[in-house]
């Protein structure tokens, strides 16, 4: 629990940074959670909002377990964002398949046999079986795997209700309000510098998704890369119920209000936001090959987000030994949305009760070692 007035700034106003704001704020102590922009500027708002911790593993790692721990706590946190914001999220139960390439149906399966350790809801569907679960579905594949444990939120929804819930909890918002600098003295953090004033704090975490700028003038070069995304959503002319669909090339998400989300380009190292046409054709073509009647659809709109990339698709999260006080919780890649409540409950373990955090997450592996 958090010592008597304990301050921290939390900066960055995304999914992590709300997450983590909420996580604290619940634990008593005083937030200021600061955002340059509004809330879900950054990739957050434009995810595609899947929890998908198997679909997103495509060899044994440390991602998969924390991805799953991260699906079965996300029900009872989203209770808790919703009664504190006030608003519904709509959580929903789609499932998701992942579709075979054609002659790779042997690698499916030999990726079920080792997920299937993790989680036994998944399976193997036959052709067959896969056309009378999803009958829009182009014929071809020969086969898919189905998680059925695997669900969905609207992104941007889910964004904003995290920095509503944080504020009703206690915590301070200021948007329009950029860390200019993390202010230190006596070899420990005291709080950042805004554009406007000085902010005192006890611990700041930085939760800047992609940019990586408030921490190089102190020496942490985190290895960040922006990975930009582009994304298009459409709305067919009635409902595409059914599950999530990822194949080679791209994904479909059926939202809850009746549009259609295809994703997702991946293009490292790309720091604009533009939509390119040729990226908007590929993600239509791609639709249209696996859903034909998504041909008839109407175009609503595209645009692109920077998912924040680490080398080993893992996020940073814990404390920064150069400087005592000062802690990350970045490099969330593809999986944002679904590990925001995992890294807020962590980070807050973590930084009030000393609780250690998986060895796998901690951002001192991309770090020289302490001097002394
Ligand atoms: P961001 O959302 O980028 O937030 C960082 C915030 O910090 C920004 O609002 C920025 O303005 C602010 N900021 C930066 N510097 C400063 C500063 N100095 N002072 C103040 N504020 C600052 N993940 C999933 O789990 N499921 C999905 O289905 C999914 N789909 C995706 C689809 C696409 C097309 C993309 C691009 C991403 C997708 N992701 C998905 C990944 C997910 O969006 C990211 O992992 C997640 O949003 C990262 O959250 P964040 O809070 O770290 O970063
Ligand atoms: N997790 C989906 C994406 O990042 O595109």
């Amino acid at each position: 629990m958090a010592q008597a007035g304990m301050r921290v700034i939390v900066v960055g106003g995304g999914v992590i940074g709300g997450a983590v704001a909420l996580a604290l704020a619940r634990r008593g102590v005083a937030v200021e959670l600061l955002e340059r922009d509004l809330v879900g500027a950054g990739a957050s708002g434009a995810a595609a909002g899947m929890l998908a911790p198997l679909s997103e593993s495509q060899a044994p790692g440390p991602f998969l377990p924390i991805g799953l721990a991260a699906l079965r706590e996300f029900s009872p946190w989203v209770d808790t964002v919703e009664a504190l914001a006030g608003v519904r999220l709509d959580l929903l139960h789609s499932g998701v398949l992942m579709l075979a390439a054609p002659g790779e149906e042997a690698a499916l399966r030999d990726r079920l046999d080792w997920q299937r350790q993790h989680d036994p809801g998944a399976t193997f569907l036959d052709g067959p079986a896969l056309a009378r679960l999803v009958p829009h579905l182009a014929a071809g594949p020969a086969g898919a795997l189905h998680y059925p444990n695997e669900v969905q939120v609207d992104a941007r929804r889910y964004t904003l209700a995290l920095a509503r819930a944080a504020q009703a909890a206690g915590a301070h918002l200021r948007e329009g309000t950029p860390a200019t600098a993390i202010l230190q003295a006596g070899g420990r953090v005291t709080g950042v510098a805004t554009g406007r004033e000085r902010l005192e704090a006890d611990a700041v975490v930085v939760a800047s998704g992609s940019d990586g700028a408030l921490l190089r003038p102190l020496g942490i070069d985190l290895p960040l890369v922006p990975i930009k995304g582009e994304m298009v959503r459409l709305l067919p002319a009635g409902p595409l119920a059914g599950p999530i669909v990822f194949a080679p090339g791209g994904y479909i998400v059926p939202k809850a209000d009746g549009t259609v989300l295809v994703g997702a380009t991946q293009l490292p190292g790309r720091h604009d936001l533009g939509v390119e046409a040729g990226a908007v054709a590929t993600l239509l073509g791609f639709a249209q090959r696996l859903v034909p009647q998504l041909a008839a659809a109407r175009f609503v709109d595209a645009w692109a987000g920077l998912r924040p990339g680490l080398p080993d698709r893992l996020p940073a999260v814990g404390p920064l030994p150069p400087l005592p006080g000062l802690w990350a919780a970045v490099g969330h890649h593809r999986n944002g949305i679904l590990l925001a409540g995992w890294t807020g409950e962590r980070l807050a373990e973590a930084l009030l009760d000393g609780r250690p955090l998986p060895a796998a997450v901690l951002p001192s592996r991309y770090l020289p070692p302490a001097a002394g």
